[in-house]
């Protein structure tokens, strides 16, 4: 039930114990071959993971402790279908949306590839009608730009794909994402828009988010004082697992595209979901990142834990999380394209892994998932890099870099990347104090004056990352570096013994904004809260114009 009682577990913590001061430095020097023993492949797409605190026990432990919590055993069961989640009664299969081979994904004894199908055709007709200019908005015009109007997986994924793949965007078309019921989002976004040429995709998987549900109903508030009631059909459609409550909204069924409930919000990018991103690059290029995420899928299922991508990095994360006390773990992408990344990152990893509860219901007495944070380089170096350099904690880093840009270039490209590469060797390396003397000295300084800097400028090194290279940022390497963090972060939930597909953690919040919200719009008594709130509550009535 938990892993602390298991024997692999206890092996590397007593591993950890014998090589905790364990210098990279040292083991680079010692092994010039170790970039070779630590660096392994998935098509174009590179892992080195050498610049870790690992040696080949240390690796061959953690896979000794994949083998003791069956995860090849737990992947089958994702892949086939069965009711993983369990909290939720729910199979769990975003990799039967690329499920490109077309092999039969089984749920209840029923094939889900026709369902899955069957709606990526209808996405594909439907942004072949807008790209041919034969969705015609309520003036008889094309439409310019769509808004897409969700909030969680129903954003942050699309967003960040549709901000990735801008080299690949269809000529004449924009896209928009509102998400934050903040009013300033939509508004901002509308003051931009024509609402003879705007379409709305409102994208939520269960049709009932408040956020989601108060944008839309303001946005077609927005349209009908240019448009009439029977135009909305035009200009408004719908991702959901609920017709009843689209059709409700006043969404016409036909114009709604289904996901299913065995899709997760966050992993829910590959599915209809993905509506802006087809209709912003085309559906080609959509199949594109389709195949990306079905061949990392292919990757992780079949390949040994030894040359397995995401094996090794959510093994890696166990290694610094549960044994070396990190707290956080930083994504930053060279590529400013990628700037949304580790938004989308965060959501993945934290809502599945913030759990502190096992899969038996019972508390867990072992860290969980980390904080995932991040921004791109070269920025985050003139921000919080020194903390990682100098800082007390432990942060491991990913650092990915394609090596060649979408854009003309001038040397921009070999700047950002020596800069990435630079940044993951000065956390290994560090600088010694006799290497920060001896650069003192050739600097013209001596006696007190070297002695009170000379502390600051030693860099302890031995600070962990890991570098994902490849090529340039296609479609199918987004969608392979995308699934390669969803499987790291099922690998996690598997060795912890919880259930990385509910977020039940969410809901308390949502319910108590349910019960705050009268007590703002009305004078009367304000129901019980304890005092905090209530001051508040009187303060914000006060302050409101
Ligand atoms: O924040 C909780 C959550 O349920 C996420 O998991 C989900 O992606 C988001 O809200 C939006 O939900 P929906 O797509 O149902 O509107």
């Amino acid at each position: 039930m938990t892993p602390l009682n298991i024997p692999e577990w206890q092996s590397l913590d007593r591993h950890y114990s014998d090589i905790k001061f364990l210098s990279m430095r040292e083991q680079f020097a010692l092994d010039s071959s170790r970039f070779e023993h630590f660096s392994v492949y998935s098509g174009d797409l590179l892992l080195d993971y050498s610049k870790n605190r690992i040696t080949q026990e240390t690796m061959e432990k953690l896979f000794a402790l994949a083998d003791a919590v069956e995860l090849k055993d737990w992947t089958k069961r994702m892949f086939n279908g069965e009711l993983i989640n369990h909290t939720e009664g729910r199979a769990v299969l975003h990799t039967a949306l690329r499920n490109r081979s077309n092999e039969p994904v089984m749920v209840d004894g029923q094939d889900v590839m026709p369902q899955v199908n069957a709606v990526l055709e209808k996405m594909a007709d439907f942004c072949a009608t807008v790209h041919e200019g034969r969705w015609l908005g309520f003036t008889g015009k094309r439409m310019t730009d769509i808004v897409n109007i969700g909030i969680g997986g129903s954003d942050l994924g699309p967003a960040m794909i549709c901000d990735a793949l801008e080299p690949y965007a269809i000529d004449g078309l924009s896209v928009h994402f509102v998400s934050n019921v903040d009013g300033t989002d939509l508004s901002t976004t509308l003051e931009q828009l024509n609402p003879e040429t705007t379409l709305f995709v409102v994208a939520s998987k269960t049709f009932t988010t408040q956020e989601t549900l108060t944008n839309a109903q303001s946005a077609r508030n927005w349209f009908l004082k240019s448009g009439q009631q029977t135009d909305v059909a035009k200009h408004f459609v719908a991702v959901s697992t609920n017709a009843e409550e689209v059709s409700k909204f006043g969404i016409n069924t036909d114009n709604m595209f289904e996901i299913w409930d065995w899709v997760g919000g966050r992993y829910s990018l590959w599915s209809a979901i993905g509506l802006p991103i087809a209709l912003y690059v085309g559906f080609d290029n959509f199949s594109r990142l389709l195949d990306g995420g079905h061949q990392m899928d292919k990757h992780f299922r079949d390949q040994p834990l030894a040359q397995n991508i995401p094996a090794i990095m959510g093994l890696l994360g166990i290694w610094y999380i549960n044994f070396f006390n990190a707290q956080t773990h930083a994504i930053v992408p060279y590529d400013h394209s990628l700037a949304r990344f580790p938004s989308h990152m965060q959501q993945l990893d934290m809502e599945s892994n913030g759990k502190f509860i096992n899969r038996q219901g019972a508390r867990i007495s072992y860290k969980t998932g980390p904080v995932i944070w991040g921004t791109p380089g070269t920025n985050g170096q003139h921000a919080y890099f020194q903390l990682i350099h100098q800082g007390t904690q432990l942060i491991p880093v990913d650092f990915v870099l394609p090596v060649n840009s979408h854009y003309p270039d001038c040397d921009h490209q070999s700047i950002l990347l020596a800069n990435g590469l630079a940044q993951a060797e000065a956390l290994m390396k560090g600088k010694t104090a006799e290497e920060v003397r001896a650069e003192l000295v050739a600097g013209g300084l001596e006696g007190k004056a070297l002695e009170a800097l000379l502390p600051h400028k030693v860099f302890p090194g031995n600070r962990p990352s890991n570098v994902l290279l490849f090529p340039k940022l296609t479609p199918e390497m987004l969608g392979q570096l995308v699934a390669l963090y969803e499987h790291k972060v099922f690998v996690q939930g598997v060795i912890w013994n919880i259930n990385s597909f509910d977020q039940w953690g969410v809901e308390l919040g949502k319910q108590l904004a349910k019960a705050i919200l009268p007590d703002l719009r009305d004078d009367n008594d304000i129901s019980t809260h304890d005092s905090s709130t209530t001051e508040l509550i009187r303060l914000i009535r006060q302050l409101r114009q």
